[in-house]
């Protein structure tokens, strides 16, 4: 007997939300098939576009780690074997390894007949997270899970908000092609500082506020001015990416709502209405162009589907 899962890419963060924040979006899902053995081997495969930059091994697959947690936890003692097929672009921002320990977790707890909640699956994501950058953040397997927005409250608890996105906006994505080094997100987490002066912290506090209020409000204008306000973490890491203030300032003169990092970068994303997504993705393409710098862009709308049973391959 076999079970299957997808899950979206995220963008974490959204500005000031560092950790805490995040939202699913359209056009990527890695996929996890997953069936029990006998004996007590994990047999990893990965396909998939972008297999090339996973890890295959039981220990440092994202998916396989947290399929392992979900097994473990529910009592079943038993190898598996696990098939991802990765289409998440991996190491750009958009949540890569969020998306498959989601996936992986979620297919996993399908196999066992649904026996954990969705907070005990996030807590075993957020180990394929630990495997894959580090860190156990759950701010993008969250949203990989739930769909739509999802706010930390607690993280030991984990308790979670899920809040459904309000209509009428699109978002861009653009991924500058510049070379990081491997481990990205620990270097990008590196750069972040060790202490924030009150006066910053206030305003932080601030912008916080205003995103969460806006994303409780569904208030669009105000959810772009909170993704743009991000007082520390946005400009700690804004030297990741050749001109991004430039292109920051050039996406809102022509009519982005907000931008910011994705993530731990160095891909960034504007909020735009649908009108405007043509201009706004024009604008940041031509801005980093300026600077030499290629990048690909993508137009998307947020994912109120997080992680869902897929088809099994006979
Ligand atoms: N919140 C995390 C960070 C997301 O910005 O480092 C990384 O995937």
């Amino acid at each position: 007997m076999s079970a299957a899962a997808s899950a979206p890419a995220t963008i974490a963060n959204l500005g000031p939300g560092f950790d805490i924040a995040g939202m699913a979006i359209e056009g990527y899902r890695d996929l996890v098939e997953i069936s029990l053995r006998d004996d007590d081997v994990v047999e990893v495969q990965v396909e998939g576009r972008e297999a090339d930059r996973v890890d295959d091994t039981p220990r440092g697959n994202s998916a396989a780690v947290a399929a392992s947690h979900v097994l473990r936890r529910a009592g079943v003692r038993k190898g598996f074997n696990l098939k991802l097929v990765k289409n998440v672009p991996v190491g750009v921002g958009l949540g890569s390894s969020g998306a498959s320990s989601a996936a992986g977790a979620y297919a996993a707890n399908l196999l066992i007949g649904r026996r954990l909640g969705m907070r005990e699956l996030v807590l075993c994501a957020a180990e394929g997270e630990r495997a894959a950058c580090g860190s156990p953040h759950l701010d993008n397997v969250a949203p990989s899970l739930y769909g739509g927005f999802t706010i930390i409250l607690d993280i030991e608890g984990p308790e979670i908000l899920h809040v459904k996105p309000m209509p009428g906006f699109e978002v861009i994505v653009a991924t500058p092609h510049v070379s990081l080094p491997k481990n990205k997100t620990e270097y990008a987490r590196s750069l972040l500082p060790r202490e924030v002066p009150m006066e910053t912290l206030v305003r932080q506090q601030a912008s916080v506020a205003r995103l969460i209020a806006s994303i409780l409000k569904g208030d669009l204008e105000q959810f772009g001015k909170a993704v743009s306000m991000d007082h520390v973490v946005e400009p700690a890491r804004a030297g990741m990416i050749p001109g991004f203030r430039e292109v920051k300032k050039r996406a809102l003169e022509n009519g982005a709502l907000g931008l910011s990092i994705s993530g731990a970068g160095p891909s960034i994303f504007a909020i735009t209405r649908p009108q405007d997504a043509e201009k706004v993705a024009k604008a940041i393409k031509e801005a980093f162009e300026e600077k030499g710098v290629k990048t690909s862009i993508t137009r998307t709308t947020p994912s109120t589907t997080g992680a869902r049973p897929e088809p099994t391959n006979p």
